[in-house]
């Protein structure tokens, strides 16, 4: 008998948690311009082209994540807005009727150029990194990046008109501790948000270790708390962060905390590779080969449906990272973008 392709009438995608995914970060590159500390090792090696989905493969991906339902898409890379014509492709995504967000997370090393193009497209909003606002530390922690060309991106962002930008911020003990407060408070007086992170340890990279740089949530919320009036807040934008108004602005204060707080119970998101590794869980590699139903079936989406379908059986309940020991995972973050 012939297989039956025919897609359910209510296809959702559900785990055996119980949990629906909704949410999609999609790592359209897995090469940057900057090569973070924490994020990177000084000298990697990329991968070939032709393992990378292609644009029109990323499209057809977007396309049947929203049939699926999936309503929010985040362009991730390595650094996304390096891709060529990756213009292209956020103006097909915008085109998606389902999709409710589509957002970005960027280094913003090319937004002076790119943000207006993007709110064109349809980005509701992006996530800038910036760890430091002193020039000789951006350079010490991105080893090839310019804060001011960062800068730069964050003013376009605003003169765009974005709604709701925001910063993340990677904390790292002794590296960038000291400027928490100025950080947040150079994006409460422009009306963003910002996210402070604590770092996880995904890759091997060098001599840099992460235990020594470990610097809690509950430490950045106490030096906050010596120049602003907190109040927790139970907003929730469909991420790990919890959220903090401030009095007095507009903006807020975020912290994500995988280690301190496990945020795993309401996970809603997948992750697709660069190479088109469907991963589960940001912390395990449990993961699918969906490049493979792709390229063997250029032109039928039901296989790629399925394999994605057929994953969420391998949905684990949550991460388990953990600064004693050696990472289990080896991914760099290049690979996932968060
Ligand atoms: N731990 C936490 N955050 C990381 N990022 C990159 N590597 C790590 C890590 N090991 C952050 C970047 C950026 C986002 C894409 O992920 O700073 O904000
Ligand atoms: Fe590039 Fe972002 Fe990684 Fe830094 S954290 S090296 S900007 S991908």
């Amino acid at each position: 008998m012939a297989t039956n392709l025919t897609a359910p009438r209510d296809p959702r995608l559900i785990d055996r948690f119980g949990r629906q995914v909704r949410y999609l970060r999609l790592s359209v590159t897995d090469r940057c311009d900057m090569r973070c500390l924490y994020c990177m090792a000084e000298d990697m090696t990329f991968l070939p082209r032709n393992q990378i989905l292609t644009l029109e493969e990323l499209v057809r991906l977007g396309r049947v994540f929203t049939e699926l339902g999936v309503t929010k898409i985040r362009i991730t890379g390595g650094e996304p807005l390096r891709r060529r014509n990756v213009m292209w492709l956020f103006e097909q995504l915008g085109r998606l009727q389902a999709l409710k967000e589509l957002v970005v997370t960027t280094n913003g090393s090319r937004l002076a150029e790119l943000a207006q193009p993007l709110r064109d497209a349809g980005v509701s909003r992006i996530n800038i990194s910036l760890d430091t606002l002193l020039p000789e530390r951006f350079r010490r922690i991105t080893r090839l990046g310019s804060l001011e060309k960062t800068i730069a991106g964050v003013e376009a962002a605003r003169a765009a008109g974005f709604k709701r930008l925001k910063l993340n911020t990677v904390v790292l003990r002794n590296m960038n501790h000291d400027e928490i407060e100025d950080l947040a408070l150079f994006a409460l007086e422009r009306d963003m948000d910002i996210s402070f992170i604590e770092e996880m340890p995904l890759g091997v990279i060098g001599d840099h270790d992460r235990a020594a740089v470990y610097f809690s949530s509950e430490e950045v919320l106490r030096s906050l708390g010596e120049r602003f009036s907190l109040l927790p807040s139970t907003e929730s934008t469909g991420g790990p962060s919890r959220y903090y108004r401030v009095s007095g602005y507009e903006g807020r204060i975020g912290l994500i905390s995988p280690h301190s707080h496990n945020f795993c119970a309401d996970c809603n998101r997948v992750r697709v590779t660069a190479e088109g590794r469907l991963l589960l869980c940001l912390g395990q590699e449990h993961s699918a080969d969906l490049r493979r139903e792709l390229r063997g079936y250029p032109d039928s989406d039901e296989h790629v449906r399925r394999a994605i379908v057929r994953a969420m059986s391998l949905k684990p309940r949550g991460h388990d990272f953990d600064l004693g020991v050696q990472p289990v995972i080896f991914r760099h973050m290049n690979m996932t973008g968060g």
